[in-house]
């Protein structure tokens, strides 16, 4: 089911939230919106649900018109990030619990139930009470609740936020592997860029109530349009270097660090920049050599993260493979990849 948003706002009292956001979901896919706190993720997902009802525009779902309806008439699966399980009732209740309350016959519940019980694999647990579940078979229960009514929509706010680092990467490929095998239309939202990244066809960037783009993430990941959305995907993140246009170069603040770069033919001398490198881009590969003093080493096991300050104090990242010949206070001369890097202007457009 195609989800439409046109020129949806969103006002609390005199605050705008959300001002004409235009977006198109499509059928069967799976789209983050993922944006720092505060942006109005859950603002718009909760008037795609129906809790919030827009200040102005319309939401359609397919060519259904769904912006007056309420949250029950719209046919629409929800998961919190608190789970909120009924505490009393066992999981096969819990789970079951939409179907009853549209007084379905309880042998057909009990089929159901047990159905969506094993496609998200607590099947076995059915008699336990929510406070004898773990976190991540809670949040399964919360799934096969939201997806028992066969909704037209799922609609996710953070729900693997109380998980801990390794079901919470369990759960990922769980939910996307659900969504995908009900081919429901999903929206995630999100400001873990790691769990936008790997769970959805397609990310919607927002920063204070608009989406500054959207594509699929590694679109999205190697084309950047702004340093906002460079700054916000990438873990280790990008490193910025400040500098000015020089006879179609970047020359970092000291002129110690000079790019020239194709993008920046026709820029003007002494136009302010921004240079963005990603770590992986920064190392033992590269055209353009850089000299500076390790000031910080840290072991992720794999690999090393090493942070590199340039004579005029900027620091450069660099992500490679564990060598133990390094440590901080050395001073290094890395190679830094050009046609890898990013050029932005002051205003944080992509040149
Ligand atoms: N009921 C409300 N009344 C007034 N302001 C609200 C209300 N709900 C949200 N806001 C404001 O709208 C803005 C967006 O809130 P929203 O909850 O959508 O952010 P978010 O992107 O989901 O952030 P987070 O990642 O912290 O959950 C915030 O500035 C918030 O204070
Ligand atoms: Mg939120």
């Amino acid at each position: 089911m195609r989800i439409l948003l046109d020129k949806f706002s969103k006002s609390f009292g005199s605050t705008k939230v959300i001002e004409d956001m235009n977006l198109e979901v499509a059928s069967g896919e799976m789209l983050a919106l993922l944006g720092p706190s505060g942006c109005g993720k859950s603002t718009t997902l909760f008037a795609v649900c129906g809790i919030h009802r827009p200040t102005s525009g319309r939401i359609l779902f397919g060519d259904r018109d769904v912006t007056n309806l309420p949250s029950q008439e719209r046919n629409v699966g929800v998961v919190f990030q608190s789970y909120a399980l009924y505490p009393h009732m066992t999981v096969e209740e819990n789970i079951g619990f939409p179907l009853m309350v549209k007084r379905a016959a309880a042998p057909d519940i009990k089929k159901q139930v047990a159905a969506i019980a094993a496609l998200v694999h607590i099947d076995n647990l059915l008699d336990r009470r929510p406070s004898q579940l773990s976190g991540g078979q809670q949040q399964r229960v919360a799934l096969a609740r939201a997806l028992i009514r066969r909704p037209d929509v799922l609609l996710l706010d953070e729900p693997l936020a109380n998980l801990d680092a390794k079901l919470r990467l369990e759960m990922r490929s769980e939910i996307r592997r659900l969504q995908r095998e009900t081919g429901i239309t999903a929206i995630l939202v999100t400001h873990d860029q790691v769990e936008a990244m790997s769970m959805c066809d397609r990310i919607a960037i927002m920063k204070s109530g608009e989406i500054v783009q959207i594509a699929t993430p590694s679109a999205m990941y190697n084309d950047p349009r702004t340093s906002f959305v460079a700054g916000f995907l990438g873990n280790p993140p990008i490193s910025f270097i400040k500098g000015t246009a020089f006879q179609g170069a970047f020359v970092s603040g000291d002129g110690h660090l000079k790019v020239p770069l194709a993008a920046l033919s026709g820029i003007s001398d002494d136009t302010p920049l921004t240079l963005g490198v990603r770590p992986e881009h920064f190392g033992t590969g590269g055209d353009i050599a850089v000299e500076g003093r390790i000031v910080f080493a840290e072991t992720q096991g794999r690999e090393n993260l090493y942070d590199v300050a340039l004579p005029d104090g900027s620091v450069l990242r660099s992500i490679q493979p564990v060598r133990n010949d390094i440590k901080p206070g050395d001073q290094v001369r890395w190679m830094l990849g050009s046609d890898a890097a990013f050029i932005f202007a002051e205003n944080g457009q992509r040149l």
